[in-house]
């Protein structure tokens, strides 16, 4: 069975339908990649399959759950994460803050300001093992505005996993990265893929080609081809399309 499945997704916005019929299988320990054009519908079946937009038919089950019409934060807290594109970061706060607010175990401290609980060395030691895990431990006590670009994907990242999922989501986290950038996050997730189940959005076919078990390929709403990145080199639409270059 696998961990993470959506069968028959569909989501319109008003009379505009943007998933006509989404269906997909993430096993658990594996890397799924989502590829398509610009404006195919990735990232509103992100938004679907992480709860922030119901669909409008079709079933999403999580380890043998259905978790259709969840909460996003009912569904984050059964193991599922997911990056926001940097739009959850708190830039004049320091790097380590940024993990602390999205720890479980911070949440559980009700009410406590944030400077009282950095004298709480278990939360900060939790925090500095989440940076550790994507190279950022040594730049804890930096502001997050000063931190590269590539370092703040990592810091989003970092505040994905900071919420200990079983699952995560990554919405194209190579772009805007230069080549050296995108070098060093297909080596964290390379890393992270022991211990996480990953399902990346990239526009960088060779970024997926290289990291990905396997990759669905998402146009007008539709899964229009699946595989494994061989299987994708040797499909005949694929060959025939712009992906056939890359691969
Ligand atoms: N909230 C919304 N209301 C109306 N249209 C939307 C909304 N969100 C996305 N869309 C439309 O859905 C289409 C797919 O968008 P998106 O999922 O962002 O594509 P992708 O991530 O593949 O580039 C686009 O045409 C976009 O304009
Ligand atoms: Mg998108």
């Amino acid at each position: 069975m696998a961990l993470f499945e959506a069968r028959g997704i569909q989501k319109r916005f008003g009379a505009r339908v943007v998933l006509e019929n989404i269906s997909l299988a993430i096993e658990a320990g594996t890397v799924h990649g989502i590829m398509g054009p610009n404006g195919a519908g990735k990232t509103t079946c992100f938004h679907v399959l992480t709860g922030h937009h119901p669909p409008d038919a079709g079933s999403i089950l999580f380890d043998g759950n259905d978790i259709t019409g969840l909460k996003p934060h009912v569904i984050a807290r059964m193991g599922v994460s997911r990056s926001f594109q940097m739009m959850n970061l708190f830039d004049d706060a320091v790097v380590i803050e940024n993990v602390m607010l999205a720890l479980p175990a911070f949440r559980a401290v009700s009410g406590s300001p944030l400077r009282e609980t950095f004298g709480d060395r278990h939360l900060v030691d939790l925090a500095l093992t989440v940076l550790d895990q994507v190279g950022l431990a040594g730049r804890a006590w930096e502001k997050a505005k000063d931190l590269s670009y590539g370092d703040r994907r990592a810091l989003e990242i970092a505040v994905a996993l900071a919420a200990e999922p079983r699952i995560l989501f990554l919405d194209e986290p190579t772009a805007g990265l230069g080549a050296q950038a995108t070098q060093n996050l297909i080596r964290l997730i390379q890393k992270l893929r022991q211990h996480y189940t990953i399902c990346v959005i990239e526009h960088d076919m060779r970024f997926l080609f290289e990291l990905a078990d396997t990759i669905s390929v998402v146009h007008w709403g539709q899964v229009i081809v699946e595989g494994t990145p061989a299987g994708l080199k040797a499909n005949k639409w694929v060959a025939r399309s712009a992906l056939g270059e890359v691969a």
